[in-house]
């Protein structure tokens, strides 16, 4: 049988080992809290994995290249930066887990998301917690119709760009019957329908207007359909995988009508997975940034440092440096004073000068249209008509 006494210090001894592993924990907890104190987080929030991961990847190279440069100036409010990536695999349900995880981990400040339809419901998470937010990439005109004070974009809206969708297809392309296809998302049916009222205002017939399932990868049973009523022009609201391989099932059932599209669609994936269906197709993006000399320097270090720019990249870097110096000018991280800075200041960036208005919009959103021309996207530039003698 133990004797008694030995127990009571077994137990003792046990207890004296809880003490001290506890004591470890807590110091440990403090150092760490201490190493911490040091740092500021940013969130980056887009696709990091999945069919669109290249526009998660894209954005966090361009928030990283941003806050490198500030990291060798020596940080910010005496502080280094560090990114944490949220990966809401374009879910809008995972775009509000991604936004309570950087509530958790106390973010100053976010970048993303990609999607309008993840930006949205996260927004408001953010605006609740004081956390500036600006995206590089949503569209959809709610993101800064909300209200929120601390809500950005550097992009352009969609009825922006359904205005200049429907003329283009008008007025330069001179077509009047359209096939509207959307992707039933925030931004891809906002999009088809800002392209559809702005159409017919100016004339045009929508012959058929479809929903398409996102992820799907056969659309021959609706494009079939669609060629039925002899489109001149299918205009689609949605993301380049869908994009890339519609347009290639529409040349396959000989639905030779031209394709035009958004800003979703403009990244060499498209390219790749349409192939040559993709020549001569259109789309409207903002200019093209080889051809901006705001951007020479960001384009150099760019691309030693990742490669080829993606569409969204420059976006990505032109919105954290808004971030950071807000940060800097305000020199506090209170998310309400940041968000006041945002909307003070005129930022000269890659993408040239950017200023918000009351809303959170950016004041100048100039919009061209592009072309798949030898596998490659270059600016449209329509044949200058022959001088009359
Ligand atoms: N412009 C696209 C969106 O808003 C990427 O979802």
């Amino acid at each position: 049988m133990m004797n008694k006494k030995f127990l009571i210090n077994c137990q003792a001894v046990g207890s004296w080992t809880s003490l001290f592993l506890f004591s470890i924990f807590i110091l440990l907890s403090l150092l760490s809290c201490k190493k911490e104190e040091n740092v500021l987080w940013i969130g980056v929030a887009g696709p990091m994995t999945g069919d669109q991961a290249k526009m998660g990847i894209d954005m966090s190279n361009g928030v990283t290249l941003a806050v490198e440069e500030w990291n060798e100036r020596g940080g910010i409010l005496g502080k280094k930066i560090k990114i944490i990536k949220g990966d809401d695999r374009r879910d809008p349900r995972e775009a509000v887990n991604v936004a309570n995880k950087f509530v958790n981990e106390g973010v100053v400040g976010v970048i993303g998301h990609f999607n309008s339809s993840c930006s949205i419901p996260a927004s408001k998470i953010y605006f609740e917690f004081g956390i500036p937010q600006i995206s590089p990439a949503s569209t959809n005109p709610t993101l800064t119709e909300q209200g929120f004070d601390s809500v950005f974009r550097v992009c352009g809206r969609d009825d922006q760009q359904g205005k200049v969708g429907a003329e283009f297809i008008l007025n330069i392309l001179k077509k009047t019957k359209i096939a509207v296809l959307h992707d039933k998302t925030t931004y891809g049916q906002g999009l088809a329908d800002e392209l559809k009222k702005n159409a017919e205002a100016l004339g045009a017939t929508t012959v058929a207007y479809e929903g398409i399932i996102q992820g799907d990868n056969d659309f021959t049973a609706v494009l079939t359909k669609v060629k039925t009523k002899n489109p001149e022009v299918v205009y689609f609201g949605g993301i380049y995988p869908e994009a890339g391989l519609l347009v290639k099932q529409m040349r396959h059932l000989d639905l030779d009508a031209i394709f035009v599209s958004g800003d979703g669609v403009i990244d060499p994936e498209f390219i790749k997975i349409g192939g040559d269906a993709t020549e001569g197709t259109f789309l409207s993006f903002g200019p093209s940034v080889e051809e901006l000399p705001t951007a020479k320097k960001f384009i150099e270090t760019y691309t030693e440092r990742f490669g080829e720019i993606g569409p969204y990249s420059t976006y990505s870097y032109d919105a954290t440096q808004i971030l950071l110096t807000a940060i800097s000018l305000a020199k506090t991280i209170d998310g309400k004073k940041v968000a006041e800075a945002i909307h003070n200041l005129r930022y000269e960036g890659a993408l040239g000068a950017i200023e918000f208005d009351e809303k959170g919009d950016v004041k100048i959103a100039p919009y061209i249209f592009w072309v798949v021309k030898g596998g490659k996207f270059e600016p449209y530039k329509p044949a200058e008509p022959e001088p009359s003698t």
